[in-house]
């Protein structure tokens, strides 16, 4: 050892470290299978293929568990019940983070909301929040906003009866009313107008590819001005929730508020606190308090999460069932049968209504109103024998997993009666996997229940109230049954139909 001088240690150690590395490399499971990309930008050049279609093309050639790369980023695709078991409920500890992007960082105020946080105790009180004082069915004004609405809503279309109605614009407005109105707790038309500019505009920037998410070194040169962008957006955000949480102050202040009854502002508001910092670090057990900031971004995702989610499920179920008169027929059939035609129908009657829920679950099903779900591991990890290193971006593909050719009979088809079978999944989580449209474990829709009244009651009242034809002699076989990929996956062209009424009482 007295031989040993400086550079000999030094060499030694490099030569030790560069060994464990590669041992490391070397004895580290491989990445599943996937589309090799060019160096430094990986498959970039084929992000417009990354939709729910042409990842599920991906999974025929390469499995249902694929690896690729885009720019500096790992992303893993899952497409078949038994991975998505494995990440949704064996490691969901682990996959519960969510990818965060330049836009979502921003727009979210740091991700200071509840979607798109960070698994952690943050996010458990943020949930925990959300869950008991805005979606909970003891919440009764959000159920309350749901029925005025859908009220209002069969009133506007039986004003139209005998002629087309572009029925999926009018799902589309209803949706964004409830929702409106249950944060709100109004539905003053202009306000509401500004007010859906201001999410589309954030629609928008969340969807819209940044190459700087992909290549961070480019950020200083902001090749495609999102710093322009993203500030002018939230700029348009701050101005318009700031005023009403102002006037929801005052009203407070004035004591209206019993008057009036609580919309969701009301009910966070009463957690709010301008100079917190919430918990961030987080111990679970300290009260809530909220930023404005908090606020904000908390009514964005209830307005993103609770208006094309449901809108598409109610669209989608109606197109589908106009496809297929004999499936309308049968579900209209057990509405008379359970209701008659003399009331309309209500709440009461949803347990017998098992032909509609099933109608709804195959909708469900073939058009999940989420295809994506994104989520990212906090630590490096293995699935079904791969490595997965941490900080991955992983899709489970909800579009995929619901038509997987080994656990769906003819999977393309609608037919409501699969859902009638024995061995068929009985609920809308934890099944074998193969239907979760809500997604599973710790990240699954919190929103699960006041989505599903709001899409079942729609629907039934749709259905019960009015015989359905489509417009201009088309034939069933040839309505567009097309979609589109964004945030959700809504139908190419708006439904148009042409309603009339069946029941023997009025619906006005
Ligand atoms: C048919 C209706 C709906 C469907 C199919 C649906 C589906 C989903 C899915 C698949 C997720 C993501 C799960 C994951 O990443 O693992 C999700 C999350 C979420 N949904 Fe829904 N949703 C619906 C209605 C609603 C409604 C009505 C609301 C609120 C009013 C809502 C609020 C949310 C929120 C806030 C999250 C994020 C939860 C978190 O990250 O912790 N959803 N939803």
């Amino acid at each position: 050892m007295e031989g040993l001088n400086l550079m000999d240690i030094t060499i030694l150690v490099v030569t030790l470290l560069c060994f464990l590395v590669l041992c490391r490399i070397f004895h580290r499971k491989p990445y599943p299978p996937g589309p090799r990309g060019w160096p430094l930008i990986g498959i970039m050049l084929k992000m417009d293929q990354l939709t729910h279609r042409g990842l599920a093309n991906l999974a025929d050639k390469y499995g249902g568990f694929l690896h690729f790369r885009v720019g500096s980023i790992h992303m893993m695709v899952v497409s078949t019940p038994d991975a998505a078991r494995e990440v949704l409920k064996v490691q969901d500890n682990i996959f519960s983070n969510r990818p965060s992007t330049v836009a979502i960082r921003y727009l979210t105020y740091g991700q200071s909301d509840m979607a798109f946080a960070h698994y952690g105790s943050f996010w458990k009180q943020m949930r925990t929040l959300c869950i008991m004082k805005l979606f909970s069915k003891k919440r009764s004004e959000s159920w309350d906003s749901v029925r005025i609405e859908i009220d209002q809503f069969i009133r506007s279309i039986s004003i139209n009866a005998g002629v087309d109605v572009n029925i999926g614009e009018m799902i589309y407005g209803l949706t964004h009313d409830i929702v409106y109105r249950a944060a709100f707790g109004s539905t003053s038309s202009e306000e509401k107008e500004e007010f859906i500019k201001i999410m589309q505009d954030f629609s928008h920037l969340f969807g819209a590819f940044n190459i700087v998410d992909f290549l961070p070194f480019l950020r200083w040169l902001d090749p495609q001005g999102f710093k322009t962008k993203l500030p002018k957006a939230r700029d348009g955000l701050d101005r318009y929730i700031d005023k009403i949480i102002d006037e929801h102050i005052q009203k407070t202040k004035m004591k209206e508020q019993n008057n009036n009854g609580s919309d969701m502002v009301d009910e966070l508001l009463a957690f709010y606190n301008e100079k917190a910092n919430l918990n961030r670090s987080g111990n679970q057990h300290e009260s809530i308090n909220l930023t404005r900031e908090n606020i904000k971004a908390i009514i964005m995702d209830v307005m993103f999460g609770g208006t094309e989610t449901v809108a598409g499920v109610i669209e989608w179920a109606m197109a589908e069932l106009l496809c297929k008169p004999d499936e309308l027929r049968r579900v209209q059939q057990e509405l008379t049968d359970v209701v008659g035609l003399n009331r309309e129908v209500e709440e009461q009657d949803f347990e017998k209504l098992t032909y509609l829920k099933c109608a709804l679950k195959e909708t469900l099903r073939l058009h999940p109103p989420v295809p994506l779900l994104f989520h990212e591991n906090a630590n490096a990890t293995q699935v079904l024998g791969y490595h997965v290193p941490a900080k991955t971006r992983i899709m489970i593909n909800l579009w995929a997993i619901g038509r997987d050719k080994s656990s769906w009979v003819d999977p393309d088809t609608f037919k409501p009666s699969r859902f009638l079978v024995d061995n068929a999944p009985t609920g809308y989580k934890d099944s074998n996997f193969e239907f979760i449209p809500f997604g599973s474990g710790r990240r699954s829709c919190p929103g699960m229940q006041l989505g599903l009244y709001t899409a079942e009651l729609a629907l039934a009242r749709l259905l019960h109230c009015f015989s359905w034809e489509l417009p201009g002699g088309l034939k069933p076989s040839e309505l567009d049954m097309s979609d589109t990929f964004g945030l959700a996956a809504p139908r190419a062209t708006r439904l148009v139909a042409i309603p009339k009424p069946r029941l023997h009482c009025s619906v006005y």
